[in-house]
């Protein structure tokens, strides 16, 4: 029997290595995508089948590379590579709308992107097909210093509810994946793991794997770890004390 297909973004670290080495383990081909080829060949040796595809996703020419790599059907998409940039608004050097430019630019218009190239490919391989994005909690609850990384996840969570209806009439099922704090490259949370007073609200890139595993098999929205999901339900009940709470 063929391998089912998956196109990962964002495969050489993290949360997408760690979902492409589960998908494998359940016999995927895997597609890895990402910029450095280095560590997509180091993955790629370690499972049973895959291709490596390194690219800019922000460059012009990239949704269509990926495009023509995957032919004619593809049994899922997992949008997962994205970035951030911790700056102020106000902080004229490294923050204002250079730093939403450039965040918006990978976390959501690149995503956008590469669906629309990619999305032809997922219809033919439905019913039974999926596209899932990895958004954030802070695509529901914005913090100090993070509102360009904010306002890009909440863009992308908008879109996706969104897509998530319309590509239903085309069997194709789109889930959405909004992970808290999970430790790693990009994202290393040392404040929290530096104390064990909060270590333990980090998670793991494979329990966000697995979300995106339950994502991909039919679930609309899955926050890791579960609690957060709590958090935009408390933002709306109690608006004050959680703006206080946050600042
Ligand atoms: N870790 C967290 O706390 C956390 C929480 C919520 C949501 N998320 C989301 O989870 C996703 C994965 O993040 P992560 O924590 O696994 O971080 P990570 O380890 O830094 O991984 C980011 C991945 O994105 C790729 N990438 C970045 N820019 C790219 C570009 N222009 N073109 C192609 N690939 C690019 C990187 O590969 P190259 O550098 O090789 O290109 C890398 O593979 C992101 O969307 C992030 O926003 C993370």
């Amino acid at each position: 029997m063929t391998p089912r297909r998956a196109v990962v973004t964002g495969a050489s670290s993290g949360i997408g290595e760690a979902t492409a080495r589960r998908l494998g383990r359940d016999g995927w081909h895997v597609i890895l995508v990402a910029r450095r080829a280095d560590r997509l060949e180091a993955l790629a040796r370690e499972l049973p089948s895959s291709d490596v595809l390194a690219l800019d996703l922000t460059a012009d020419e990239a949704p269509a590379q990926v495009a023509e790599h995957v032919g004619e059907k593809l049994d899922l998409l997992v949008n997962n590579a994205g970035a951030a940039w911790r700056a102020e608004f106000g902080d004229a050097e490294n923050g204002g709308y250079e730093n939403v430019r450039r965040t918006m630019e990978i976390n959501f218009d690149a995503v956008l992107r590469l669906t629309e190239k990619l999305l032809p490919a997922v219809r033919a391989a439905a019913p039974g097909s999926a596209i899932v994005n990895v958004a954030s909690i802070a695509g529901r609850v914005a913090r100090p210093q993070v509102g360009a990384y904010s306002a890009s996840k909440f863009a992308l969570v908008g879109w996706t509810e969104s897509l998530h209806l319309e590509e239903r009439a085309h069997g194709v099922h789109v889930g959405l994946v909004q992970p808290g704090f999970v430790s790693t490259e990009g994202f290393p949370q040392e404040q929290l793991t530096g104390s064990a007073k909060t270590r333990w609200i980090v998670s793991t890139p494979e329990k966000v794997a697995e979300a995106i595993m339950a994502a991909a098999g039919g679930k609309a929205e899955v926050s890791v770890p579960r609690p957060y999901a709590a958090l935009p339900k408390l933002k709306a009940l109690v608006p004050g004390l959680f703006r206080r709470v946050t600042s």
